[in-house]
């Protein structure tokens, strides 16, 4: 795959999939907007990408919020001179519980992180993709948007909004040559482990968790960054619309 001259922007690019994200698209010649709530962990992601011969820039971004997301289709604008793909990446989980018994703070951080943030980046993303008469979107839902489990309502509900959101967008963006899909991941060690309390599991329940995948492993960052690339890529300019699980097969 070749973004060579393609200008990219990934949310949540501190961390686990979207600074594999990062570093993969920039391997393969993109422009890269590193954005993050968390400015250090953005920063280090542009700099292992400077170092290795790559191009990107590192900007504080709370997804939540408008000025934030306009600002970081600006600086990919005036730096690279337009925007080609969107990743929206970032988001988070709530700590396991009964949806009964969840604050609404919890509820409201999920929501707004997971769903808001999708409809800032349509409202700042689009006009560059039908200035520049085509461009790509990719959303990370989740498993749980197609299976959910007990514990994680609000989790699951909000990527079923993100993937809800990927197909419909796909419909209605097409007409201006713009391709809107979603991946949906099995569970993955990284930083969102913690904000779940999934990283304190005894190991008998995370060897079950893994003895439940076909695969009979946990999704690693490059399987979510390699799907997202593939969604984002000329070879897949006939795919709009999709959610892509990247779950070992446990979803059979
Ligand atoms: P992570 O915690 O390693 O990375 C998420 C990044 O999002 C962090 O760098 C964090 O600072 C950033 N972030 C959080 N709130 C933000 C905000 N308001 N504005 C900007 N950035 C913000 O977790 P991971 O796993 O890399 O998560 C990436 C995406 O993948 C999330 O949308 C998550 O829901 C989704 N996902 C994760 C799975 C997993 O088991 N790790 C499984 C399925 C989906």
């Amino acid at each position: 795959m070749n973004f060579e001259g393609k200008s990219i922007i990934v949310t949540g690019a501190a961390s686990g999939f979207g600074a594999a994200t990062a570093k993969l698209f920039a391997a393969n010649g993109a422009k890269v907007v590193a954005s993050d709530i968390n400015l250090i962990g953005a920063e280090n992601t542009a700099d292992i990408i400077g170092k290795a011969g790559g191009t990107a820039i590192a900007i504080q971004t709370d997804v939540r919020q408008s000025s934030d997301m306009e600002n970081m289709v600006k600086l990919a604008v005036s730096e690279f001179g337009g925007l080609n793909i969107m990743v929206n990446n970032a988001g988070l989980g709530h700590k396991s519980a009964l949806m009964h018994e969840m604050s609404e703070e919890d509820y409201d951080l999920v929501f707004n992180t997971n769903t808001k943030s999708v409809f800032w980046s349509v409202k700042y993303a689009v006009p560059e993709f039908i200035k520049a008469g085509n461009g790509v979107m990719v959303n990370v839902a989740s498993i749980g948007a197609k299976r959910p489990r007990p514990l994680g309502v609000a989790y699951n509900a909000s990527k079923g909004a993100v993937a809800t959101m990927t197909r419909a967008l796909a419909s209605e963006l097409a007409r201006y040559k713009i391709r809107v899909n979603a991946v949906c991941p099995l569970a993955s060690e990284t930083g969102f482990f913690k904000t779940t309390g999934l990283d304190t599991l005894p190991d008998a329940l995370r060897e079950k968790m893994i003895k439940e995948v076909p695969l009979r492993r946990l999704t690693d960052p490059i399987d979510v960054a390699n799907s997202i690339a593939f969604l984002a890529s000329d070879q897949a300019s006939f795919l709009t619309g999709i959610l892509l699980d990247v779950d070992g097969g446990k979803g059979i």
